[in-house]
């Protein structure tokens, strides 16, 4: 039995960096993970659903059903989706039971203006309907095992805090008591780069 790390927060709030990072090192250190990121989600395995509540809820449980299988089977599932229902986050917790649930929380007005996709001003525009934040709820987490306030730390400083807490959990070993990998990044790039050429889309970004 493995765990599942699921980055929970705004558009713009840090998910995808983060989880990356988490994933990358943990993949350093010899540990069996994979990432599963809600923009590569919905254009290989949810396509078919937008962003009403319901069709939120079904993508939000599909990424839950997937980690439970990968967690069972010892590896790690590194999720980084907004999840924006508390009820959808609590079936997933119940299913999975090994779930740290990691809050990326960062003020809407700084997500707004980091703006990376350019989304927020196309919703504050009217052109994207129920856009998280500006349209559409949020339901901060009451409980998450872990808060990373990315307004306020760097990227470094909130890996540090991620891995550090699953090493405090020995859900993670410290990286000198890692047994030698020969996991390369290139490798991982090459991966994603057959992807690509079979039709998976925006596959090559890790
Ligand atoms: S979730 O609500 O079902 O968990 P998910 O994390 O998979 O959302 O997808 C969010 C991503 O879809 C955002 O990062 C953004 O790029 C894109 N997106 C497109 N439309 C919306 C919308 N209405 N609300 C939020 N994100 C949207």
């Amino acid at each position: 039995m493995s765990f599942t790390l699921w980055f929970t927060g705004l558009s713009g709030s840090g998910k995808t960096t983060l989880s990356r990072g988490v994933y990358l090192e943990l993949k350093r250190r010899g540990i069996k993970a994979e990432l599963l990121d809600g923009d590569i989600i919905r254009t290989n395995f949810s396509q078919e659903l937008g962003f009403t509540k319901r069709d939120r809820d079904i993508n939000v449980r599909r990424i839950g059903f997937v980690s439970y299988l990968l967690s069972k089977n010892d590896i790690v599932s590194v999720v980084a989706a907004i999840a924006p229902y508390a009820n959808a986050r609590r079936q997933n917790r119940r299913l999975i039971g090994q779930y740290i649930e990691v809050f990326c929380n960062c003020p809407l007005a700084v997500a707004e203006k980091r703006d990376v996709k350019g989304l927020y001003a196309r919703a504050r525009a009217g052109e994207i309907p129920s856009f998280t934040g500006i349209s559409d709820p949020y339901e901060e987490p009451r409980a998450p095992e872990l808060v990373v306030d990315t307004d306020r730390e760097t990227v470094e400083e909130s890996l540090i805090k991620i891995i550090s807490d699953l090493e405090d959990r020995r859900l993670v070993p410290k990286r000198d008591q890692c047994k030698l990998c020969n996991y390369t990044e290139e490798d991982e790039f090459r991966r994603r780069q057959n992807l690509a050429a079979l039709g998976f889309a925006r596959n090559i970004q890790v």
